[in-house]
């Protein structure tokens, strides 16, 4: 199964147009996101305040997930799981890996987009100034370093975007549910069922989940980083499950018990984007430190 990036499945400028639209489909709550995050749909939100976020969203942003969900079929995320989870592509250290990340230059205006080292170093800031613990500012760190797949040739809807079980019938929830139409998933009987290929309640580390960046960094540290952290890496993309509230059936007591995390880390990362971007060369001793108590000198990618 290969499918490299090419011009025409590469329509985003930017992969912060994805995240940016995150922020318009879940806007920021007015209290700070370490005492009240925001989950799921507000049963007193009034009618108006319901935005159709499809109807708005850029071409570039309609076409990325027209691309992600015609393409990502259950048969592609297990394919896409065989090729990188052996993780034999090459040994880096952590902040080596963040700037290795970083040569990953996105088309759009240089002066108002931060790279992917000043996304990286924001969110863990700022859940440093919130005294969340060390591992956690840690997660910050590492969290998008699965991106790095954009690098090895993947198509921008291969690595970014909400992320969805493969194998079962789609959420309603799932953005752009229409799209859903041209994936050969949607008219094979083995996959288009409430459950699919999954048992009720079989938890969500037996769910093969759309392919991105996240079960990427998932498996690169999941030696290293507590549970929490490591749900937080693997799932923050999910957001059919951790803002929508989709997908009950398929979770064990694990996933109810770790969702927490899940949300607590979301706003940290979508939030945490500013104009003032912090200075990489004086934060670094602070992060070299923090990698060396979690991570060893080389990680396997
Ligand atoms: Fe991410
Ligand atoms: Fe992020």
């Amino acid at each position: 199964m290969s499918i490299t990036a090419t011009a025409e499945n590469q329509p985003l400028q930017s992969l912060d147009e994805v995240e940016d639209f995150y922020k318009e489909r879940y806007p920021e709550p007015m209290t700070p996101p370490q005492k009240k995050p925001t989950v799921g749909t507000d049963p007193d939100k009034k009618v108006e305040e319901f935005r159709n976020y499809e109807a708005d969203a850029r071409p570039t942003v309609r076409e990325f997930y027209r691309l992600n969900h015609t393409h990502q079929t259950y048969d592609f995320a297990l394919a896409k799981r065989k090729e990188y989870l052996g993780l034999d592509r090459r040994q880096m250290g952590i902040w080596e890996a963040a700037e290795y990340l970083n040569q990953l230059v996105d088309d759009s205006d240089p002066d108002t987009d931060l790279s992917q080292l000043q996304h990286l170093l924001q969110t863990a800031e700022h859940l440093r100034a919130d005294g969340q613990p060390r591992w956690m500012v840690l997660t910050g760190f590492v969290h998008d370093l699965g991106k790095i797949l954009c690098l090895w040739g993947e198509p921008q809807w291969a690595v970014v975007g909400d992320t969805f079980p493969t194998g079962c019938a789609y959420s309603p929830k799932i953005v752009f549910p229409k799209f859903f139409e041209a994936n050969p998933d949607s008219r094979d009987p083995r996959f288009n069922t409430k459950n699919g290929v999954y048992e009720e309640g079989c938890g969500l580390d037996a769910v093969n989940l759309s392919w991105g960046h996240d079960e990427y960094i998932y498996n690169v540290c999941k030696d290293y980083l507590p549970i929490e952290g490591l749900y937080m890496l693997r799932y923050h993309s999910f957001y059919p499950w951790h803002r929508e509230g989709e997908y009950g059936h398929l979770l064990n007591d694990q996933d109810r018990t770790h969702l927490k995390a899940v949300q607590a880390f979301n706003p940290y990362d979508l939030y945490t984007k500013s104009h003032a971007k912090p200075d990489a060369v004086a934060l670094r001793p602070y992060y070299e430190d923090l990698i060396a108590e979690y991570f060893p000198a080389k990680v396997r990618w």
